[in-house]
């Protein structure tokens, strides 16, 4: 193999970069030619893409998004674009590709892995609901990002009185809501993956206001209902005043935490190794502290990642 190909596609996530970064520098130190496409799958059809060299990658492990962009592209789900991706990417010598993203992005890679192209996924978004990984890039500093928020909402909260109600992403996985709930102790947290009862969750809110608490945060899944709709069947009967905050996409931004320059490293790192080892249309991800590498096939069922079901052990006991 002599030259490899890296890209990043679907919802940015924090540690996109570090990633990125560790793909080019581990390439080039394996004696490969490295070309980063801009703007996920989309680059490939454009033929929008430059060489790298360990400068182009200067400078941006710090920093949030995704120094190549990136795009959910319509063609890669479509047979057609498919084999023009993989055609193109012949045509320009690629014979390795690491794909840096979500779902959607790894099935786009077992696509390409298909058509003859040695492929390797890197699990990133912050949504967590990729399986075979027990952390997607970019997840660890979406909390960050939302236990500061809260911690923000909480002080002006309880100088009135007031709850908030809060919307979190994640799709159709509640996993970031509910450790987000435990980081930050909420008082409710609505997901998904477990049944909730809005009558139960009003009358704990009321039994707060009455024993004189002077705020209370009710976290969200989007996977559940957004915060205006929980606001509109509860605001009249909690006692407590009650305002809305949707974090939408400054969940998704920020310099990333530490844990997530270190897995983008690794993972990166991982994936060019995997590649220089003949492996293809597998997945890089975390197990028990280690990297391990799965089939796409197997990633690929169509089922999100199963809740933890430890975490919903851990809220109940603390009472959320
Ligand atoms: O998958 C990542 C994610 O941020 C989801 O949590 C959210 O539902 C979606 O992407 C938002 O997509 P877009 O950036 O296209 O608005």
């Amino acid at each position: 193999m002599k030259r490899i190909a890296v890209l990043t596609s679907g919802g940015d996530s924090s540690g996109m970069n570090a990633a990125l970064r560790a793909v080019v520098r581990s390439a080039l130190s394996s004696g490969l030619e490295v070309v980063g496409i801009n703007k996920g799958y989309k680059g490939i059809i454009d033929r929008n893409y430059a060489m790298m060299n360990t400068r182009s990658v200067s400078n941006i492990l710090q920093r949030g998004g995704t120094f190549l962009q990136s795009a959910r592209c319509k063609e890669m789900m479509e047979e057609p674009g498919q084999n023009l991706a993989a055609e193109n990417l012949k045509g320009m010598g690629v014979e390795g590709l690491v794909v840096i993203g979500g779902d959607g992005s790894l099935r786009g890679a077992l696509s390409l892995h298909r058509r003859g192209i040695k492929v390797i996924g890197i699990p990133a978004s912050i949504d967590n609901d990729i399986p075979y990984t027990s952390m997607s890039l970019g997840v660890d500093t979406a909390l960050n990002n939302i236990v500061y928020a809260i911690d923000c909402l909480k002080d002006t909260a309880s100088s009135h009185d007031r709850a908030f109600i809060v919307e979190i992403m994640g799709r159709n996985c509640g996993y970031l809501t509910l450790v987000a709930a435990i980081a930050c102790g909420a008082e409710h947290a609505l997901i998904p993956e477990t049944p909730f009862d809005i009558s139960r969750i009003c009358e704990n809110l009321r039994k707060r206001y009455r024993e004189g608490r002077d705020n209370s945060i009710i976290l969200v899944a989007e996977g559940v209902a957004t915060a205006q709709e929980i606001s509109n069947r509860i605001k009249d009967c909690i006692g407590f005043e009650s305002r809305i905050m949707v974090l939408g996409h400054y969940q998704r931004g920020g310099s990333p935490s530490s844990f997530d320059r270190l897995l983008g490293s690794r993972f990166g790192q991982g994936a060019v190794q995997a590649l220089v080892e003949g492996e293809s249309g597998k997945m890089i991800g975390l197990s028990a502290s280690k990297m391990k590498l799965t089939d796409l096939e197997k990633v690929l069922t169509g089922k999100i990642r199963p809740i933890d079901k430890s975490m919903v052990e851990l809220s109940k006991s603390l009472d959320i």
